[in-house]
């Protein structure tokens, strides 16, 4: 308890409660990947069979998008981490603003109920403090598509023309390659007459995902996890059994856990080739990786600073910009850290500071120079990964830290601190 004190607005809230310095040891077990599962729920709109999920993480955010699909009609059955979905009656188009606004995926869902229901009504997913966000590439594929799309009031409309109320298949090149644009295209398409072609897709892990679960349910897809994605449409695709792939965020997030508590741990079920660029960084920083099965045994050695720059996948990940800080932050020496995809990305920089940080921001850059210790302090996590690199920073300081923003944390990370307890950390939650 050699922290100062909190300011009781801070220890007011709903906290973490972290004791650092301990090690850790033996495993941490890596969920379902939460990007992929919001998204392959929404592909249970493209038919009238029982989509059935499996490995889906026990998320709010799972919470957020199962209450979205009830409201059009879907019916849902969780159990554990499995999901039944069955979309047989769809009563509704038309997802409401107050389930749709803070849960981004949720919007990507306008490519399945337009290809299924000919028409669609999806309000813009709400402001994000990371950055601007838009969905102009989005619309620009369905319109692509042959679909009629209007925003008006802060909502997207958009119908199919003609009577028989079918997507056209076309040729899209994306501006940028975004994930969500790619998804929403891919399930439109996927029903849509005739044959796609996107270029510039996203490569990410969760795009060959989606793909692959609509390969299960009866689509012709060739090409994702390449930057040009061949959609021949189909009438109609069918349901299917489907285990959704590992979390690489939350993988590469209890990599540096390890890393930053400077302790041997086995992380597992991982797919390495989701998680190379990531890898790559821990081992230049110090880490030693071996792949045991469908785990890694990562062995910290003295951290050092390394250069980062967020890129769309194969890059480095922006979702582990604010993490890789903590640890870098311990390092011994400098590390710039570039961050490429959001504008506005850096709100963990000044919660580091607070916990004796030695970082400066120089426009999209951060500037770490490593420091022989954190100190335990009250910080806020202002958005998901932000509040993960707080946890992290946590583990590993002197005397206590109190993390605030679990809203955002329980978004992302499933049961984090049982699996942290269970592996030697100390840390419980706080609800009021
Ligand atoms: C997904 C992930 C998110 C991750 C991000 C980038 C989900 C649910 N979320 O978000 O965790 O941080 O990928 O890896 O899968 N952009 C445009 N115009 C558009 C669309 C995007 O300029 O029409 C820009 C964005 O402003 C951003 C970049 O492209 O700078 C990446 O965005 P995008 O790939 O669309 O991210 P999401 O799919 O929303």
């Amino acid at each position: 308890m050699t922290a100062a004190a909190p300011a009781s607005q801070d220890i007011l809230k709903p906290h973490l409660e972290i004791q650092g310095g301990n090690r850790l040891q033996g495993e941490l077990r890596v969920s379902g990947a939460k990007n992929s599962a919001l998204v392959l729920m929404t592909a249970a709109l493209l038919t009238e069979d029982t989509l059935t999920l499996s490995n889906v993480p026990p998320l709010t955010d799972i919470d957020g998008m199962e209450s979205i699909l009830v409201s059009m009609g879907v019916k849902v059955r969780r159990s554990s981490e499995t999901i039944h979905l069955q979309a047989s009656d769809l009563t509704s188009a038309e997802p409401p603003y107050e389930l749709v606004n803070g849960l981004r995926a949720s919007f990507f869902a306008i490519g399945s109920i337009l290809a299924r229901m000919g028409h669609a009504k999806v309000p813009l997913p709400g402001g994000c403090r990371i950055g601007a966000r838009p969905v102009v590439e989005h619309i620009r594929g369905l319109k692509a598509l042959g679909a009629v799309v209007t925003v008006e009031h802060g909502v997207v409309s958009a119908t199919v023309p003609g009577d028989r109320k079918r997507l056209k298949g076309a040729s899209i090149v994306l501006d940028c390659p975004s994930v969500g644009a790619t998804e929403t295209i891919l399930m439109a398409a996927s029903l849509a007459k005739g044959t796609s072609v996107i270029e510039n897709a996203a490569q990410e892990p969760e795009v060959q995902d989606l793909a692959n679960l609509l390969n299960a349910m009866g689509a012709r897809i060739s090409g994702a996890g390449g930057p040009s994605i061949t959609v021949e449409g189909v009438e109609r695709l069918h349901g299917c059994d489907y285990t959704v792939i590992p979390d690489r965020i939350e993988a590469g997030t209890f990599l540096l856990a390890a890393a930053i508590t400077r302790s041997t741990m086995r992380i597992a079920p991982v797919v390495p080739d989701h998680l190379n660029s990531v890898l790559q960084k821990l081992r230049d920083c110090g880490c030693v990786l071996e792949f045991d099965g469908d785990g890694i045994v990562i062995t910290p050695g003295t951290i050092k600073g390394i250069d980062i720059t967020t890129q769309p996948f194969p890059g480095f990940p922006t979702d582990l910009q604010a993490p890789f800080m903590a640890l870098l932050a311990t390092a011994q020496g400098t590390s710039v850290i570039t961050e490429k995809i959001y504008e506005n990305r850096m709100q963990h920089v000044g919660e580091l500071q607070r916990m004796g940080a030695a970082i400066r921001v120089q426009g999209n850059a951060a500037v770490v120079e490593g420091v022989p210790s954190l100190s335990g302090a009250p910080v806020n996590g202002t958005d998901l990964r932000a509040s993960a690199a707080m946890v992290l920073a946590g583990l590993v300081a002197k005397g206590r830290t109190q993390v605030s923003g679990l809203n955002h944390l329980d978004r992302g990370y499933a049961g984090i601190e049982a699996k942290l307890t269970a592996s030697g950390a100390k840390l419980e939650r706080h609800c009021s």
